[in-house]
């Protein structure tokens, strides 16, 4: 089965819609971070939650390219935020530009996404904004808590889940919710896809930050320790602190607590212990389990068998990838 015909459909549609008008230092790091590359994995679950309920799925691509839009603008001010230089293997805005400019088009994309929403209208057009802006500021509510646990050492895992829930899942769900919406599918229906999308980006999630410290740095288009030069708490973090224990935890927690000027040897030493805590297992069997559990959520959709194997096979393709 063959999922790219979505991705291949939507980036037309962006190349046709997004240009680059005047003043130009507003809307060219708009292009610039949408030409970029990336999964298109939200758009990607818009158009194929459209057509899983049977219904011509380009009728989703102005949504997809609002929640692509959205997306892409959490990176900018989320790039800021976690002071990153990298993104898809290329500078990131503040970087290439400056942090002002990565505000302000930030600011216009967050309300594009909006404009493209305006293509919808009646019941449709309400239902859409009202899972969008109720979206929008959990995913804000989810950045505020990844900041606060930078300083804080009791984080729990229940917390954590919570923390990515509102960061990351909420608008993978809210992608698949819209194509529910979209393709007029039932409330009961709309929110299955939605614990599906929800379980799916909690190991999105996972799998990101466990990437973040051992990903291929060729082709992972990120920094790699990144989350750990920033004292992020992770999954990976908090069930090292759970496993080590005498000297080897208190020598994690002093690499931990530090930001020191050159990072390399904390990288070094940090991941060193993830491996020797036996983390790397435990985050693999977590992404495992968060999928299994998405994919039960589809049970009692009805729709096809070959549209819940998409669903499973893009799953299944989150749980492999790399990048
Ligand atoms: C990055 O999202 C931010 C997270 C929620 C982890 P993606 O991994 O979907 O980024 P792109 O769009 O494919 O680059
Ligand atoms: C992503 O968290 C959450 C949002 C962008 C809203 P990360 O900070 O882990 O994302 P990456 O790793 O920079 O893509
Ligand atoms: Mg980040
Ligand atoms: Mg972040
Ligand atoms: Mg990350």
């Amino acid at each position: 089965m063959d999922l790219s015909i979505y991705t291949q459909t939507f980036l037309s549609f962006l190349k046709e819609e997004v240009r680059i008008k005047e003043p130009k230092k507003l809307y060219e790091p708009v292009d610039y971070i949408l030409q970029l590359g990336g999964k298109r994995i939200r758009p990607l679950l818009v158009l194929m939650s459209v057509n899983a309920f049977d219904k011509d799925y380009h009728k989703g691509l102005q949504a997809s390219l609002a929640i692509e839009v959205f997306h892409n603008f959490t990176l900018l001010h989320d790039d800021i935020m976690d002071a990153a230089p990298l993104r898809r293997g290329q500078q990131t805005v503040h970087e290439k530009w400056d942090v002002n400019t990565a505000i302000l088009s930030g600011d216009a994309m967050m309300i594009l996404a909006n404009q493209y929403l305006e293509h919808y209208s009646g019941a449709t057009y309400k239902k859409l904004m009202v899972l969008f802006q109720k979206t929008a500021l959990e995913v804000c509510e989810g950045q505020q808590y990844d900041m606060d646990f930078e300083t804080r050492n009791d984080v729990t895992i229940p917390e954590y889940i919570e923390m990515i829930k509102l960061k990351t899942s909420v608008l993978v769900a809210a992608a698949l919710k819209m194509g529910a919406i979209i393709a007029d599918a039932s409330d009961e229906e709309s929110e299955a896809l939605y614990d599906y999308g929800l379980n799916l980006g909690l190991a999105f999630q996972l799998q990101d930050d466990y990437l973040d410290a051992f990903g291929d740095p060729k082709t992972f288009g990120k920094q790699i320790g990144g989350d750990i030069i920033e004292n992020k708490k992770t999954f990976l973090v908090l069930k090292a602190k759970q496993a080590l224990k005498g000297d080897d935890l208190m020598l994690f927690n002093k690499y931990y607590n530090e930001t020191p000027k050159d990072s390399s040897e904390k990288v070094k030493e940090v991941k060193k212990m993830f491996v020797k805590s036996g983390v790397v297992e435990a985050v693999k069997k977590e992404i495992e389990a968060y999928t299994q559990k998405a994919f039960r959520k589809l049970e009692i959709l009805n729709i096809s068998e070959k549209s819940k194997n998409q669903l499973v096979e893009f799953g299944n393709y989150l749980m492999a990838r790399s990048v």
